[in-house]
This record gives structure tokens, sequence and C-alpha cells, in this order.
């Protein structure tokens, strides 16, 4: 049985077109439904590429595909809806598809403001809805050994955490002075109150989250708007607390020239230490106090069985971006169509709206914590 989605956005670019490589890993779930651009002739084309069936599933506006959508019944329905859109936007999309009760996966960062994003969790708790939210980073199976390693006691108590997103394409997309992907991140009106961390230091607290298990109970931020007239931050250093009164450091940038998707995890603790590169996504560095340096490779059956099943390539392939998009809708999928089917759900999670709203609330801390000129904040 295949579920059908819908997707709104991802005409012409951008992060639509990756979710749908990753919908098409497991062959689960089927492209049905779109409003991929408000511009009829992008929308066409992108219907034509990704081959919607049914012409009449695509539509000019979100809204009027929420109602016709909403109307049809049986196995014709739509079971999903994928928003790949600005984020000011994912409110009142998710909103709308979700009062016709059709589940939902999201991009981060979830929503504009934290209340928007706890009106999405409470809409989906009343309406027994899943709703997904795409933290790509923590699909890796590397990220899920590192939580199978810590949760089995590996590490020792947890000591300190450290994570790091450093990218350049920001500082390029201002001299290139071209890029409609940049010009929206820096409106506030369309991107939100926060830039880089909203859209890239989300992804690093749920990154910690996943490997972990720890989120941030308070935040210290220092934002730096780099150039300087630049609305937003660009660059931000975030001080974080976790529970048991450990320390993480978290760094996220947009202006760091030389980089480009160069995510690190480093986590200590008193037994021994991981360490994670996106770059190097396959494989994860352990080092137990005393010991040899030593690495996991993705797929070796030395690996705890979570990990194993979140790779499709043999050991020693690298693994790439499409696959932990996949994982995430292989997961989401998976507990969908059990819940359909009236069994239970393979045991593997995704990120959820509490996630989501957990990091609004991240990002909100960090954004007032910055304006008070740095001191403690809680996440709340
Ligand atoms: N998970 C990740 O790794 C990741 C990576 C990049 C972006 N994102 C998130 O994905 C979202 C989109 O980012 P992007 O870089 O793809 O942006 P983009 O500007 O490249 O693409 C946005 C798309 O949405 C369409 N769109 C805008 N408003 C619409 C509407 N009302 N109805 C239908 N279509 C509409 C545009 O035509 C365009 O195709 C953002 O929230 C961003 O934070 C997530």
């Amino acid at each position: 049985m295949k579920l059908k989605f819908g997707m709104i956005g991802g005409a012409g670019g951008g992060i639509g077109p990756v979710h749908m490589r990753g919908t098409l890993l497991d062959h689960k779930c089927e492209l049905t439904a779109g409003c991929f651009s408000r511009h009829e002739e992008k929308n066409r084309a992108q219907a034509e590429e990704w081959g919607i069936r049914d012409l009449t599933r695509l539509y000019p506006d979100y809204r009027a595909m929420a109602a016709a959508e909403g109307a049809r019944t049986g196995d014709d329905r739509l079971d999903f809806v994928v928003i790949v859109t600005p984020n000011d936007t994912h409110y009142e999309i998710a909103k709308a598809f979700m009062e016709q009760n059709i589940h939902i996966v999201c991009d981060k960062p979830l929503a504009f403001t934290v209340e928007e994003g706890e009106e999405l969790a409470r809409i989906a708790k009343e309406r027994n809805l899943l709703f997904g939210v795409t933290y790509t980073y923590s699909g890796y199976a590397m990220i899920r050994q590192a939580r199978e390693l810590i949760e089995h006691g590996e590490l020792g108590e947890i000591t300190y955490i450290n994570a790091e997103y450093p990218q350049e394409w920001l500082a390029l997309a201002l001299v290139q002075e071209n890029s409609a992907n940049a010009m929206w991140r820096l409106d506030p009106a369309r991107a939100g109150e926060s830039q880089a961390t909203a859209d890239i230091g989300t992804h690093i607290e749920y990154l910690v989250k996943a490997a972990t298990g720890l989120s941030p109970e308070r935040v210290l931020a220092r934002f730096d708007h780099i150039p300087r007239d630049l609305k937003m931050e660009s660059n931000t250093t975030i001080l974080c607390q976790y529970p048991n009164n450990v320390t993480g450091l978290l760094w996220a940038s947009q202006i760091a020239i030389g980089h480009e998707c160069d995510i690190k995890l480093r986590v200590f603790g008193t037994k021994g230490a991981i360490e994670w590169q996106h770059q190097d996504a396959g494989r994860l560095k352990f080092t137990r106090l005393g010991g040899p340096v030593q690495y996991y490779s993705a797929a070796s059956p030395y690996n705890y069985e979570e990990s194993i099943r979140l790779s499709r390539t043999n050991p020693g392939h690298p693994e790439g971006l499409f696959e932990a998009f996949g994982n995430i809708y292989r997961s989401f999928c998976e507990v969908l169509l059990a819940r359909k089917q009236g069994r239970e759900p393979e045991s593997f999670t995704f990120p959820t709206v509490e996630d989501g709203v957990r990091g609004l609330k991240f990002v909100h801390a960090c954004v007032e914590s910055d304006r008070r000129d740095s001191v403690w904040m809680p996440v709340e």
C-alpha cells in the first residue's frame, strides 16, 4: 500500500526537490497533488517534471488545494502534505491542511513564532495527526549509532557538548546580489525573528538532541550581524546549559568563508567521546578514555540494529543527504501506514511538532538573550 502525498512549494530548486528524492527512496509514498509555486508556469512545469498523473490535482494556491483535497474520500484522499515554502507561510499552510485532517511534514523552522508553533502542536494533538519536522541531519545512521552508544553507557556521564554549522553561502550571495533564496532569508517579515539561528542553529540544536537525548534548559547567545548593516544575524554563538549542568557550545555561521555545510558534533563523557562530521557522515569517531581512536562505519554488522536499519548502502559506501531525508520519511510513513493498518510501527521516530516548538523556543530565547546584551535566558 502506497501513501498519497501533496507538496506545497518546491518549484525550481531550493529544498523541495531534495524532499522529493527523500520520499522516493523507499517507495512508501507517491506525489499525487501539489501547489509547487504561485506562478502558473513554474507550478505546471514542476508538476510535469514530477509526473503528477491527474493535473486536476495541481492547484494555483494552497487554500484551494486544502479545500478540494479535504473533500476527497476513501483511497482517493491525500494522506499527508509536505510544506517546503519560506518560513512565514508554514503556519497558515499547515493549519489549512490539518483542518482537513491531513497529516503534515513541514520543514524547519516550524513556524514564525513560538505561539504559532504551539498552536500547530495543539491542533495536531487535538486531531490526532502526525506532524513531522525535517531536521535533516538527525536522519543519518551514524547519529543513531551515537545515540545508541550513549544510551548503552559507552560514554559514561556526558560532560561537555560542542556542535557547529559553518557555511559561507550568505557571504557569497551578498556579493553576487542575485539570490532570491538569500533575499527572503534576510527579510525579518519573511524569515522571522532570527536568520542564522533559526535557519541552521536549529539544525544543530536538534542534532544534539538526536545524538544525546538532551535539550538545553538555558541559553546565552551572542549574534553577529556581518556585514554590519545586515538586519539579521549571520553568525551566532550560543552557550547552552543542558540538564545536569552540562555545558554546550553551539556555533552557526553563514559567513564562514571556506566552509560549505561543515557540521561537526562532539560529545564528551566521563568514559569516552564521540565525534561526527557531516563531510564524512558514514563514520563515527569513538574514543574510550585511555584507549585508541576507533571509527564505526555505517552499515557494518557491528553497529546497533537501530543504526543498521537506517543504512541503504554497503559498509564503506558514503551516505548522502537524501538518505537522511529518506529516513525521516521512512519513519513518518511507517508510523502512518501502521496507524492506517492498525498495527505497531517500527520504533525509530522522526522529529515531531513538539521538537519544532522547542526549536522555536530555543531561537526565541537566543534572540532575547542577545537583545539583553547576552544574558542567560530559560528555554521555555
Ligand atoms: N531541512 C533542510 O535541510 C532545509 C534546507 C534548506 C531549506 N529548508 C527550509 O525549507 C523552506 C524552504 O526553503 P528553500 O531554500 O527551499 O526556499 P526557496 O525560496 O528556494 O523555495 C521556496 C519555494 O516555495 C514556493 N512558494 C513560496 N510561497 C508559496 C506559496 N504560498 N504556495 C506555493 N508555493 C510557494 C516558491 O515558489 C519556491 O518554489 C524554509 O523554511 C527553509 O528554512 C530546510
